[in-house]
């Protein structure tokens, strides 16, 4: 194959890397800002997490001009992170923290100044903690306190920020932290987890609509996490549990973006979503973003499994498929982000899309202070090769930002998956650039 060159993309195609708040910023309780559900989290799942957390993760709060400088010096002009809500506004709702309005004033000035154009995510799972006692994403109620704290960050931001991410894959935090309880605020169940879904749902069209009000010249999206699901067999039981599987991890909430409703078709249960609705919701769910945000890291197999309730399908770990995997205990299958562009690129009136996460863990070592990770280069090499082919086919996919910058809390693996590009000493705080780091940079250049 043809060495991988960015030419290859149209002139104007974004290239950058995504970060979120809680995994980088560290400074948990410092100038004013509230507690988190993750703030809470970690302290209450001790064991789960082995007694990680990120009241300090990378220190990006007090190390970010020299972060900005680095990811500077490796040619990346576009910067995905996240806005700490309980930074804004403690409580959730109610009084706005100046200094937390400041620490993000300085970094997007800090930004520009080197040239770096800030893509801000509203919403990468941390909700204030404070909102959780009313119930969180399961109060509907939630629908406003998250305009209202969109409509203060546009204010206070976007004569700078223009390009706006409203929240960071909806069905993750749902499934994880209102069904399985693995993720804050450490819920369980299926009603927690429906009224979670739908809140989130309405939420996110609203927080796009508010920032289009304020802000016409805005460029609004939200982001989507994707699997390019298989079944195991060619067996007619495995064939309906990945449609199954599909329509929860590709389809709940693309769906009603567009005007399509729920997809509850071949899951009976999800109908019962219906109880949280209201007259003129099924409307209020639709909003014409400018663009849709894809995160893709693998594919899944899955089985048809009488065991499982609700959906009858299980996944088929990689581990037990014979196949590579990475630190995360994910299947390495590049193919998945082609399928994953072609599979969104078939919705009528689909938006531009963008990959606005990628990459891939793997454990790295520091030898004479340098870092050779060929299996994250070549990961990179072969996913960007895979949005090249969907392009080259057709699809309006306009940008491409690798997961992530520094190696991170990564939630309920705490800091064992490094994902970075760039390599971080967690006892010192000291930075490495990674041989894929290098290779990114070059290749940007
Ligand atoms: C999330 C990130 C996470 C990454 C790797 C995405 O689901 O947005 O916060 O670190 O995947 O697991």
């Amino acid at each position: 194959m043809a060495p991988l060159k960015k030419e290859a993309f149209d002139d104007d195609f974004i290239w950058g890397i995504s970060t979120a708040a809680y995994q980088i910023e560290g400074a948990h309780n410092k100038d004013g800002k509230g507690p988190s559900i993750w703030d809470v989290f970690v302290q209450k799942k001790k064991s789960l997490l082995h007694g990680q957390h990120g009241n300090i993760a990378c220190d990006f709060y007090h190390r970010y001009t020299d972060d900005l400088i680095l990811m500077r010096k490796l040619n990346i002009y576009n910067h995905r992170f996240s806005i700490a809500w309980s930074r804004i506004l403690p409580e959730g709702n109610g009084r706005i923290n100046q200094q937390g309005i400041d620490f993000y004033n300085k970094l997007i000035d800090r930004s520009l100044e080197l040239g770096i154009r800030p893509w801000v995510t509203l919403y990468h799972w941390d909700l204030p903690h404070a909102l959780d006692r009313n119930g969180g994403w399961t109060n509907r109620d939630v629908k406003e306190w998250f305009g209202n704290y969109v409509a203060i960050c546009v204010k206070h931001f976007g004569d700078r920020v223009k390009d706006w991410i409203v929240l960071n894959e909806p069905t993750v935090f749902c499934a994880a932290g209102y069904f399985f309880g693995i993720h804050a605020p450490g819920k369980n169940g299926l009603d927690t987890f429906l009224a979670a879904t739908h809140h989130t749902a309405l939420a996110q069209a609203h927080g796009a609509r508010v920032i289009k009000s304020l802000q016409t010249d805005s460029n609004v999206g939200t982001t989507f996490s994707c699997s390019h699901v298989q079944p195991f067999s060619a067996s007619e039981k495995d064939a309906l549990a990945a449609e199954r599987a599909d329509l929860l991890l590709n389809r709940l909430f693309i769906e009603p973006l567009l005007g399509l409703g729920y997809p509850t078709g071949s899951i009976k249960v999800l109908n019962r979503i219906e109880k949280y609705m209201q007259q003129n919701d099924e409307q209020d769910l639709k909003f014409n973003m400018d663009f849709i945000g894809l995160q893709n890291y693998t594919r899944e197999i899955i089985k048809h499994s009488y065991f499982v309730p609700y959906i009858q399908a299980k996944i088929v770990n990689a581990k037990n498929r014979a196949v590579e995997t990475t630190a995360m205990n994910w299947e390495v299958y590049p193919e998945s982000v082609y399928h994953t562009l072609k599979k969104f690129s078939a919705y009528h009136n689909i938006p531009p899309l963008i990959i606005t996460e990628n990459g891939a863990a793997f454990p790295d070592n520091v030898v004479n202070g340098k870092i050779d990770d060929p299996k994250r280069k070549q990961y990179l090499q072969d996913a960007i090769q895979q949005v090249l082919r969907a392009k080259q086919e057709g699809v309006n996919v306009k940008g491409y930002f690798v997961w992530t910058f520094l190696d991170n809390f990564e939630w309920a693996e705490g800091y064992v998956p490094r994902f970075g590009l760039v390599y971080v000493d967690f006892s010192t705080q000291q930075r490495i650039v990674k041989a894929s780091g290098h290779w990114y940079a070059e290749f940007l250049k």
